[in-house]
């Protein structure tokens, strides 16, 4: 973890963006997976970490908007847990790592929270059992609750979490440093015959080498058009396009989120070359602009644009690259956004509320296919940290819809696209800083 004073100033600024009220920020408890003592892998919750300190399930923080006094609620442990856990920090030991002066236990929060008139801010649960908890702390019903989530502390979360401190920054480092020995164990070791499984293991093993885990279940197929695709039990055949999108967290809970595509046994065809380089030079073109002030709106329209040109080249596309992408024909292609705040959550706040975090008053989400899946629209500041993830991919699905309903038959050229149907797709991601001057692409050179 981060010095005491890290955490001091993270709840000052946060107490000094609301007024007055009592924030509450749960902590994440174990969660069962088929029996109450066999559970999955402890997460903490995000905020809660980032304010507290403490990466152990059953702890509340509470923070008095005020006076800036923090409390930090929990139980010491009996005997009996030690027994069979070992020793483990008091409350308090846990407090002071953090710079927490006040210590309770559950008890007392919950007598304390019933009977206060302060007005209480919370963020929005993404946990049934979290709903279930402010419903007993605060006496409301489950709809009440949800129209209770405080806006304001929202908003000062996320303005505080957007920008990345030079401590948080190193630690991202590590985590795409850690990321950049899986995918080079990918790019080593996949080979014809092997199940796209036995490389989903290898590279999440290095994941929990570095003592972290994944940040989020790997994507690791030969149908990297299936954008989602958590399956991993096909097997490798010579010349298959291998997209992996994995990331590793750091045990200090910050993530990264890298994607790579490469020809399994061989070096890539001319066809699947020429598609591969469209989408580099869109990753590379559109980091090469980045800059604060840029939104990233239009980086997501820049990309879009360089790949209509390159898909002209290929004879996929035609017409004019400004007006397609104006009009939303890219998105056959890529119908994804074009990256994201990550953080210590791989699309970070996203719990908070994607158009709260990606979004303002200025720029509005986009309503048209494609665009709409775009998580970050809003003008980049320095500190922010982002990924910048163009794809190419070739959904037969998608094809034969766009085809009968006659979509865009100025811009695509169906004909010519029966050829590609068995493509797979191709994504290249990376995680960037926005600097003062530009940006910077964070981790040691990862293989493209
Ligand atoms: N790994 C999920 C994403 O790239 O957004
Ligand atoms: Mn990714
Ligand atoms: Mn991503």
């Amino acid at each position: 973890m981060f010095p005491a004073q890290t955490y001091q100033d993270r709840r000052q600024n946060l107490a000094n963006h609301l007024d007055s009220g009592l924030i509450l920020i749960p902590g994440n408890n174990e969660a069962p997976m088929n029996y109450t003592d066999n559970v999955y892998p402890f997460r903490q919750d995000s905020s809660f970490r980032y304010f507290a300190g403490v990466n152990k399930p059953g702890f509340v923080l509470t923070i008095d908007a005020s006076s800036g006094e923090s409390t930090l609620y929990g139980n010491d442990v009996s005997l009996d847990h030690i027994v069979w856990m070992g020793e483990q920090p008091s409350v308090r030991e846990l407090a002071a790592q953090a710079g927490i002066d006040k210590t309770g236990n559950l008890a007392d929060l919950t007598g304390g929270l019933t009977a206060t008139k302060q007005r209480v801010h919370y963020l929005p649960p993404y946990r049934e059992e979290r709903f279930r908890q402010l419903q007993i702390w605060l006496g409301k019903s489950r709809a009440n609750i949800e129209l209770g989530i405080s806006e304001n502390l929202v908003r000062a979360v996320i303005a505080l979490r957007s920008i990345k401190s030079a401590e948080e920054v190193a630690q991202m480092e590590i985590a795409v440093n850690t990321t950049r020995r899986m995918h080079h164990a990918a790019m080593d070791h996949a080979a014809p015959g092997m199940l796209e499984a036995e490389v989903a293991g290898l590279i999440e093993g290095i994941a929990i080498q570095g003592d972290g885990r994944l940040a989020y279940p790997a994507i690791v197929t030969r149908n990297g058009h299936i954008l989602h695709n958590h399956y991993h039990g096909n097997e490798l055949k010579e010349g298959d396009l291998l997209l992996i999108d994995a990331g590793a967290e750091t045990p200090t809970g910050y993530a990264g989120d890298i994607t790579r595509t490469f020809c399994v046994g061989r070096e890539m065809d001319n066809r699947q070359k020429a598609v591969y380089d469209i989408v580099k030079k869109a990753e590379e073109e559109v980091i090469a602009d980045l800059q604060p002030g840029v939104a990233y709106r239009d980086c997501h329209a820049q990309a879009g644009r360089i790949i209509v040109s390159g898909l002209k080249n290929l004879g996929l596309m035609q017409g004019d690259p400004a007006q397609a992408v104006a009009e939303g024909a890219h998105a056959l292609f890529m119908p994804h956004g074009l990256g994201h705040h990550i953080g210590m959550d791989v699309h970070d706040m996203e719990d908070l509320g994607e158009d709260l975090v990606g979004y303002d008053e200025e720029i509005k989400r986009s309503k048209q296919f494609g665009t709409n899946a775009l998580r970050l629209g809003k003008k980049l500041e320095v500190g922010n940290v982002i990924t910048v993830e163009p794809g190419i991919y070739f959904i037969p699905a998608l094809i034969d819809r766009w085809e009968a309903e006659g979509k865009f038959t100025s811009f695509i050229n169906y004909n010519k696209l029966q050829d590609f149907r068995d493509f797979g797709g191709i994504r290249i991601e990376d995680n960037v800083l926005i600097t003062e001057t530009g940006s910077r692409v964070l981790g040691e050179a990862i293989l493209k």
